[in-house]
C-alpha cells in the first residue's frame, strides 16, 4: 500500500507542482544553482527538479534519492539531460555513500523536511563537504513561534506527515544547522501558490566552516 501510494507520489509530483514552480521554486532554483561547480551531491533529488540548472563546470554530479519511485522518474529525465553522465545513488541523506571532506556544493532543495532524522543528515552533510564547502538550501519551515501560522502548523502536521510522505511542518531547519556549526546565510521568502502551512522558507546557503 505504501509503495503503491509513493509510486503516485512520484507520478504527479511535477504535475502537483507546477503552479508552485513558476510562481517562485524555479527563479529560487536557478538563483542558488547554476553557478555550482567542482563535486555536487543532491540529496532527494525527486524527480530531478533541480537537473536543469545545473552547469558544465560541475566535474561530478552524485543524485541521492532514496525512494525507488521517484528514483525511477529521475532516471528518465537524466537520459535526456546534458548531465545524463551524472551518478544516481540510492542513499539517504542521514548515511551518504561518499569520503568525507570530498563535496564542494550538497544540494537540499524541499527534503530536510523529510529526512527521518535531521540532526544526523546535517552531521553527515558536514562529515562530506570539504571546509569551506556549501549546503545550498531550499527548504519549508516553521514559522515564527509567537505567530498563529504556528499554531495551524502544529495542528495540521500530524495529517500533513502521512499524507505528504513525512513531511514536517514545524522544523526549525535553520536554527538547527547553525547547532550543527554551519554559518548560515539563508533569507526567509514565503513559498506563493503552496498552503499557507507550508509558505515560510529559507532559502540560501550554509557554510562548512
Ligand atoms: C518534496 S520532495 C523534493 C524533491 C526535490 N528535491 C525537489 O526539489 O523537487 C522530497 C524528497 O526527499 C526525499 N527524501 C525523503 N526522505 C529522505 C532521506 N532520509 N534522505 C534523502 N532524501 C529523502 C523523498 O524521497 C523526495 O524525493
Amino acid at each position: 500500500m505504501k509503495l503503491f501510494y509513493h509510486s503516485l507520489v512520484a507520478r504527479f509530483y511535477d504535475l502537483t507542482m507546477q503552479k508552485v514552480e513558476r510562481l517562485c521554486l524555479n527563479r529560487w532554483r536557478i538563483e542558488l544553482l547554476s553557478d555550482l561547480d567542482g563535486v555536487v551531491l543532491e540529496v532527494g533529488a525527486g524527480t530531478g527538479a533541480n537537473l536543469q540548472h545545473y552547469s558544465q563546470n560541475i566535474s561530478r554530479l552524485i543524485l541521492c534519492e532514496p525512494d525507488r519511485s521517484m528514483r525511477k522518474k529521475l532516471e528518465l529525465k537524466l537520459q535526456n539531460s546534458p548531465h545524463h553522465t551524472a551518478e544516481i545513488s540510492p542513499c539517504a541523506a542521514e548515511r551518504l555513500n561518499v569520503a568525507d571532506n570530498s563535496i564542494d556544493h550538497l544540494v537540499s532543495t524541499l527534503v530536510l523536511c523529510s529526512v527521518t532524522d535531521q540532526p544526523q543528515s546535517m552531521r553527515e552533510a558536514f562529515r562530506v563537504l570539504k571546509p569551506g564547502g556549501k549546503l545550498v538550501l531550499m527548504e519549508h519551515v516553521a514559522a515564527d513561534r509567537n505567530s498563529r501560522l504556528y499554531f495551524w502548523q502544529h495542528l495540521w502536521q500530524p495529517l500533513w506527515r502521512r499524507a505528504a510522505c513525512n513531511c514536517h511542518l514545524t522544523r526549525q531547519t535553520g536554527q538547527l544547522l547553525e547547532s550543527a556549526g554551519f554559518d548560515l546565510h539563508t533569507r526567509a521568502e514565503i513559498m506563493r501558490g503552496a498552503p499557507s502551512v507550508v509558505s515560510p522558507m529559507i532559502v540560501g546557503y550554509a557554510i562548512r566552516p
